[in-house]
């Protein structure tokens, strides 16, 4: 692919043409509570496959697939054209292109207190995702206490790229809400904290791709 050229289009500008994209996007409380709901321990184990240093890793069946697909599709291809065009620095035109979704896995990561998800990357996909849908009673009097600290991270996930260097930062820490959702290339390293708090901080993740062709 040829380097995009750059064309002022404002008399004066600041923008950011490098470095991976990540997206956020606020579920609504009905696709919390469907996936919630989904969630049952007939579902296969998927811990095999991933990192995590957590009770249960249970894989999405192909009706939760599909759930989870008509809440976020529209989300994960809207970041795939909202990078694309970044990457052109602007010439890239989603409407010439269609779209489709490839899901490859997801799954539900059940983390109880003192557990915790060791640095990883996601592979066999382009893209992959987090979704917040339960937290312990109690974990926001944790937080306020470690947010009295100089470096807070209990229970929170950190995304790393690079190295630091002079105005470009490598890494920042998302603090779980219920209904937070999170978009980001697979090849992004990650990780999640312990918490201390009883209870469980439920998550799920899917690995997927979005296939483009021209319209
Ligand atoms: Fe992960």
């Amino acid at each position: 692919m040829s380097a995009p050229i750059f064309k002022p289009t404002k008399d004066k500008e600041f923008f950011a043409p490098f470095g991976p994209v990540l997206g956020y996007f606020k579920m609504p409380d009905t696709l919390v509570d469907q996936l919630n709901a989904a969630m049952s321990d007939q579902l296969g184990d998927h811990s095999d496959h991933l990192v995590g240093k957590v009770s249960q890793e249970l894989a999405f069946s192909q009706d939760i697939i599909n759930l989870a697909a008509s809440g976020l599709g529209q989300t994960m291809i809207e970041y795939h054209a909202w990078a694309k065009r970044r990457n052109s620095l602007g010439e890239y035109d989603p409407s010439t292109k269609r779209y489709e979704l490839q899901i490859m896995s997801g799954w539900f990561v059940r983390q109880f207190e003192n557990e915790y998800n060791p640095l990883h990357m996601h592979t066999g996909c382009t893209l992959s995702c987090v979704g917040y849908l339960k937290l312990p009673d109690g974990i926001e009097d944790e937080w306020e206490e470690d947010y009295k600290d100089h470096h807070p991270s209990h229970g929170h996930i950190q995304f790393a790229h690079g190295t630091d260097t002079h105005y470009s930062f490598s890494n920042f820490m998302a603090k779980p809400r219920i209904g937070d959702f999170y978009i980001f290339p697979s090849y992004m390293f990650h990780c999640v904290y312990p918490f201390k708090t009883v209870g469980e901080r439920r998550s799920f993740s899917i690995n997927f791709a979005v296939e483009e062709s021209d319209a």
